[in-house]
């Protein structure tokens, strides 16, 4: 069965390995992909990400930008992390093509609604792997795109300890309000949400001696990409393997066994000194007498990711961006549209 999927991206080391995979997994319709500012500047983002796509052969595919800056904070980039350019600063030769015109939540409003209008297998999963800013805006202001989304998986909190801060994970430390918008709507509209957080993300790794065996394909295609992306966080840390992170959320929408999931109230922290944007995942037994809680269960619930068969997810990836993998059929801009309209007329 082939997924559709859009992914929401702040594009960063990591968010490259999602782009990657999802650009490149024939089980996988890769719908648009809308960018935020997180990990770099919204504008380096989309660049990026239009780099990477044209790596990975997908010139198709639809870019869009979206928010400059979080809903109430300030922007506070992680080129400590990620490298100047936000990607590892490799020498990449950059894309020539440019965004949609178009605002990423108008774009994701597009798609959604063209696919509420297919058979309910063209329900689009919806793939966060930044900041909520984006998805919060979008299912405040169309709330309707409900009828054309399957489910949401999203990178982001974690149930133990944070990156950004000891306690927040920093897609959500980065817009703390906009994930508890997008939780809240979820649940409103009756959406299914996985969270994969930092309990798994870390787990599915590859080796610098993959990543170097990725990066003698050369080319500049996908392959050496995806080697050079490993060997730069491999360098950074001076270790000798390296996650693919966000990539591991988009491995959850092609293998979802791979993730060992329960479902878990759930709650951002607004507030707290030390602690805000942390995801609280109530993990108390919920069959025990909670009244005397003051603040009660959440009346938000998301199917938490726990455990993860890193190996698998791994190779995975690895098995996909291999310059000899089988890459998926693209559709040419506007059909889809066209063969709802015309299945609508018969
Ligand atoms: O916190 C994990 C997140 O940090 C991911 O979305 C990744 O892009 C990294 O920046
Ligand atoms: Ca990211």
């Amino acid at each position: 069965m082939v997924h559709p999927v859009v992914l929401d991206v702040d594009t960063g080391v990591d968010d490259a390995c999602a782009l990657l995979l999802a650009a490149r997994h024939p089980d996988l319709e890769l719908r648009a992909v809308t960018c935020v500012g997180g990990n770099a500047a919204v504008d380096q983002v989309v660049a990026n990400t239009l780099t990477v796509l044209d790596a990975a052969g997908r010139p198709d595919v639809v870019v869009a930008r979206g928010a400059e800056r979080p809903l109430l904070e300030e922007a506070a980039d992680a080129r400590h992390v990620h490298g100047l350019d936000g990607m590892g600063d490799l020498d990449w030769p950059r894309s020539t093509r440019r965004a949609d015109p178009r605002h990423a939540v108008e774009v994701l409003r597009d798609v959604l609604l063209e696919a509420a209008l297919g058979r309910a297998d063209d329900r689009v999963t919806l793939v966060p792997l930044a900041p909520l800013t984006n998805i919060a805006l979008l299912l405040r202001t169309y709330p309707e795109v409900a009828r054309g989304l399957r489910q949401v998986v999203f990178m982001g909190g974690a149930v133990d300890a944070g990156n950004a801060t000891a306690s927040a994970e920093f897609n959500v430390f980065h817009d703390p309000e906009a994930a508890a918008i997008v939780l809240d709507a979820c649940a409103d509209l009756d959406l299914p949400v996985t969270m994969y957080g930092l309990d798994v993300f870390y787990q599915p790794r590859v080796t610098r001696e993959q990543a170097q065996t990725l990066i003698d394909t050369g080319n500049r295609g996908p392959a050496e990409l995806a080697g050079r992306l490993i060997a730069f966080q491999c360098e950074r840390v001076g270790a000798d393997s390296a996650t693919i992170g966000d990539a591991g959320a988009v491995c959850a929408v092609l293998e979802p066994s791979g993730v060992a999931r329960r479902r878990l109230p759930l709650r951002v922290e607004l507030a707290g000194t030390w602690s805000r944007g942390r995801t609280i995942v109530d993990r108390r037994d919920q069959a025990t007498d909670l009244s005397h809680d003051p603040h009660g269960q959440s009346r938000v619930s998301a199917d938490v990711c726990l455990e993860v068969d890193g190996d698998a997810y791994a190779r995975l990836w690895l098995d996909t961006v291999r310059p000899d993998s089988v890459m998926p059929d693209t559709v040419e801009p506007g059909t889809r549209a066209r063969d709802a309209v015309d299945q609508a007329q018969r």
